[in-house]
């Protein structure tokens, strides 16, 4: 009792704190992740500001107060190109997305209460939460002087793990901006390889050039080096958990706040989808996420899949952009689904799906197996993940054809492998002390209480990097053996040399007599 009421001391220590949180990626599913922070932060009390690139707009939260950034986004036209580029240059489809979103973050600083706050001489924070996806908003840290913390939507990339002085492995754990599962062949734990160590020179060197630009010119020509403001993180959330995630060790700042405490029960389908209650014979639903629109695919793709949805006996709902003229009966078409709530809905039997880490997410909270269509980014990798743990199948989409669209779709449905082996990884990602949510709520006042995480900081980012990869240690080891075998060579030398000098004087003595 004594030992909870001083946790609530403490807790009240940090009551009504001043949190900024910063998620500037102008895509709807990484605020999933976010939204349920800020509004659990704000219901304890804390005066929690957001600019954010989708405001939760709930009149109820009034100790929430959002900058909505809904102003700048990523054109179609743009994703569209993006999507074209990912199928064939990697290199040049991270610069595309690079500079995309330099140009986003210029428009989001540029916004004028964005402006405002920056330039506001009295405003002041405690904590500063940021979307680490980019590294320019870091410098709202700088700016007012405190902690920050950093957070993404999906499981941290090598980079950013190595930016917290989290040790990377490229053979074990291979970044999830690769293709790659579980278990690499020898040609991919080579690419992955030379990616570990290429990426960051590359974001170093070419990447994050674009992203100082920005810093400088908004937050003024004497701020620090990114860098340097990157050396800074007090901790790094996660959207991982050790189940569906390669377990990895981490260093205490990083906290995984995955498994899907994030995600609210699922509600009653509005009116117009009311037909799938009594879709008794189940109902699969089709989506390519928030980004990636379905028209991407092409007109004879479209068409096939139409052909094979009119096959089955399921209805089939298919977040479109438009209407599509004869579609069969049973498929539904639509722009937007309330999609936790038809995942959630009791009659599914099926989420085709791009593997986007939110969707996936609300997949295995709600036990929906999947079909993955990976397009790009984290995508080929968590729809690896998801074959290797054997909760689904993948599909290739440069070579979709109709019979191995409908087997697969089938044998996903049909085998109870799949629901099985899903809702087995379900349970127990979700067998925890705290939940996701919980944990960054304690951490994010943690870092509050103690004005920072300091006393956690990774010894690894004050080893230079030799040291850490032993090269000194290499290098003495070397010489200590060069000298052995040194000192080796030269005796026998001299034992040589003493058994010449001593055999012809023994068999001349032997001659002689
Ligand atoms: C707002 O914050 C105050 C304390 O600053 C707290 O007492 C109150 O419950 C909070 N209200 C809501 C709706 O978040
Ligand atoms: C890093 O944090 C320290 C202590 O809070 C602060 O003095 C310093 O200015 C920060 N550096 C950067 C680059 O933000
Ligand atoms: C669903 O079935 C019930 C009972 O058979 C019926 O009353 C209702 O109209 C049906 N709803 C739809 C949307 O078809």
């Amino acid at each position: 009792m004594l030992h909870f009421l001083n946790v609530c001391s403490l807790i009240c220590a940090v009551c009504g704190s001043k949190i900024l949180g910063v998620s500037l990626t102008p895509s709807y599913s990484h605020q999933v992740v976010f939204q349920p922070l800020w509004k659990e932060l704000s219901l304890r009390g804390h005066q929690v500001t957001t600019i954010t690139a989708y405001p939760l707009k709930d009149p109820k939260l009034v100790n929430l107060t959002e900058i909505d950034l809904s102003v700048a986004q990523l054109s179609n036209q743009n994703i569209k190109k993006l999507v074209g580029v990912s199928q064939t240059n990697f290199i040049y489809e991270i610069y595309h997305m690079y500079t995309l979103m330099a140009n986003v973050l210029d428009q989001q600083l540029e916004h004028p209460p964005v402006k405002q706050l920056i330039e506001d001489e009295r405003a002041k924070f405690d904590l500063v939460i940021v979307e680490y996806l980019w590294s320019t908003p870091l410098a709202f840290a700088t700016r007012f002087n405190c902690p920050y913390i950093g957070i993404i939507s999906l499981d941290g990339t090598n980079t950013i793990y190595r930016k917290i002085g989290n040790p990377t492995h490229s053979s074990l754990y291979p970044d999830n901006l690769l293709p790659f599962g579980d278990k690499l062949s020898l040609f991919q734990r080579v690419i992955s390889f030379i990616y570990e160590f290429g990426y960051d020179v590359y974001l170093e060197g070419v990447l994050q050039e674009m992203e100082q630009k920005v810093v400088h010119k908004h937050f003024g020509g004497h701020y620090p080096s990114i860098a340097e403001m990157a050396r800074n993180m007090s901790m790094l959330f996660v959207d991982a958990d050790p189940i569906f995630h390669h377990n990895r060790p981490l260093v205490p700042g990083v906290v995984q706040i995955g498994s899907g405490s994030h995600i609210a029960a699922a509600k009653p389908l509005p009116k117009e989808l009311s037909m799938l209650d009594n879709a008794t014979n189940g109902f699969i639903y089709f989506s390519l996420g928030s980004n990636i629109k379905s028209e991407f695919l092409s007109l004879p793709t479209i068409k096939m899949i139409l052909e094979v949805f009119a096959e089955l006996p399921y209805t089939v709902l298919w977040k479109f952009g438009e209407d599509i003229p004869n579609k069969p009966g049973n498929v539904i078409v639509s722009k937007w689904f309330p999609q936790r709530d038809v995942l959630g809905h009791p009659n599914i039997k099926l989420f085709i799906t791009q593997g986007g880490m939110q969707s996936m997410d609300e997949a295995i909270y709600f036990r929906v197996p999947m079909v993955g269509i990976p397009i790009f980014f984290d995508q080929p990798h968590n729809i690896k993940k998801m074959v290797n743990r054997g909760f689904g199948l993948e599909l290739d989409r440069n070579n979709l054809e109709k019979n191995s669209f409908k087997t697969t779709i089938l044998e996903v449905i049909n085998n109870p492998r799949y629901r099985n082996t899903l809702t087995e990884l379900a349970d127990l990602a979700q067998d925890q002390p705290m939940t996701g949510l919980e944990r960054a709520v304690w951490w994010s006042e943690y870092v509050i209480r103690h004005k920072g995480a300091k006393h956690l900081r990774s010894p690894l980012l004050d080893l230079p990097w030799y040291q850490y990869l032993f090269l000194d240690v290499i290098a003495v080891l070397l010489l200590g053996l060069l000298a052995v075998l040194w000192f080796l060579v030269f005796t026998f030398r001299l034992l040589i040399k003493l058994i010449k000098w001593k055999i012809p004087t023994v068999s001349n003595e032997k001659k002689s007599s």
